[in-house]
């Protein structure tokens, strides 16, 4: 292969996942705060396949070339004129700053989005860590830190429920809410229950024997990491003045981001996750203290995006799935 061109996984149309293939394309280039990073691993999501079935029409229709993918881990290969923090040979992980890009031979990294990557984890351990751990500590951090100082719990006393505890986002919540010092329950297929365990969960509810909604007052945090639930519904399980969490950014859910139930003080809110070089530098320390761990479902290599695509889409990993880069 010529220097100017690598190897990248692009999504041909919006539909299945038969519209991804592996294509030779032109190699991007860096400048100002950029960093150009020789991709070993690149994280999958459900974002990613929501897009190549056409979430985000019309914006994703007008890109030229659909390389899909917002999680990498590698090399810096190249850096722009202002790049300050990062020097070619750095091994470092990154969310991307938007929906495309993960999925090639090099990638381009906003200097800000990058942080060097945990020693003790591998490409393919660390390639998974962005945009799922991203999500879990920008929610469970915001959500403790917005519970109001007269609600039920002392700080040291707070519960918090995971709903979807198994997956991806999930086993990274249950791990961080436990260093944040709360009381976790872990909702989850019985299957996952044991991980749910070894990951630090007190207290595991199989979702298809009980309803945790129905348990008033309980928690002072509930994170509906599976977005299957409704802040009406699970309202009266959260204690008063608690927060409830959805990944799931639709109109109903944006419109408790705004209101307050009337009389009680609970809240709805909706979590978007954002690329942080910052938040990452934060995940490195504890994977290297030990407090952390990546739970990998499987890796696939890159030419086998498509399966690793159709495994994301049945919606019930084991944590993360990544695509290995070779080459
Ligand atoms: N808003 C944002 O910024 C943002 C960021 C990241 C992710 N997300 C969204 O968050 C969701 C989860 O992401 P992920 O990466 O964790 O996905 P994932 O790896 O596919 O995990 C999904 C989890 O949901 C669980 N689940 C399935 N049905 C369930 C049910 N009825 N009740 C409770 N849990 C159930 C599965 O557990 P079992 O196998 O045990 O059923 C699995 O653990 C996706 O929809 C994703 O698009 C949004």
């Amino acid at each position: 292969m010529s220097g100017e061109t690598m190897r990248a996984v692009v999504s041909r149309g919006h539909g299945g996942p038969k519209v991804l293939g592996t294509e030779t394309v032109r190699k991007p280039q860096v400048r100002g705060r950029k960093l150009l990073v020789r991709v070993r691993a690149a994280g999958v999501n459900p974002i990613d396949w929501r897009v190549r079935r056409g979430v985000a029409r019309p914006v994703t229709a007008l890109k030229r070339q659909r390389i899909p993918g917002r999680d990498v881990a590698g090399e810096v290969v190249a850096v722009g004129d202002r790049v300050e923090g990062f020097d070619v040979g750095n091994r470092v992980y990154a969310m991307l700053e938007g929906v495309f890009g993960g999925y090639a031979e090099y990638a381009v990294v906003g200097e800000d989005a990058a942080s060097p990557m945990p020693e003790n984890l591998s490409f393919e351990q660390a390639a998974a860590v962005p945009l799922a751990a991203l999500t879990a500590v920008q929610a469970l951090r915001g959500a403790l830190q917005d519970l109001p100082h007269d609600c039920d719990a002392a700080p040291g006393r707070r519960r918090v429920l995971i709903n979807g505890a198994s997956g991806g986002v999930g086993t990274f919540a249950v791990q961080l809410a436990r260093i944040f010092g709360t009381e976790v329950t872990a909702v989850c297929s019985a299957s996952g229950a044991g991980l749910a365990e070894e990951l630090g969960a007190q207290h595991v509810i199989d979702y298809r024997e009980e309803d945790f909604a129905r348990n008033r007052g309980c928690y002072d945090v509930i994170f509906d990491v599976a977005g299957n639930r409704s802040f009406s519904a699970c309202r009266r399980a959260l204690r008063r003045g608690g927060i409830y969490v959805t990944t799931e950014p639709v109109p109903r859910n944006f419109l408790w981001h705004v209101l307050t139930f009337p009389g009680d003080n609970r809240k709805g809110r909706v979590v978007i996750v954002w690329p942080s070089g910052r938040d990452l530098l934060l995940l490195k320390s504890l994977f290297e203290a030990g407090r952390m761990r990546v739970v990998l479902d499987s890796v696939y290599p890159l030419e086998e995006a498509a399966a690793a695509h159709a495994h994301v889409e049945t919606g019930h990993p084991r944590g993360k799935i990544v695509l290995s880069v070779g080459g």
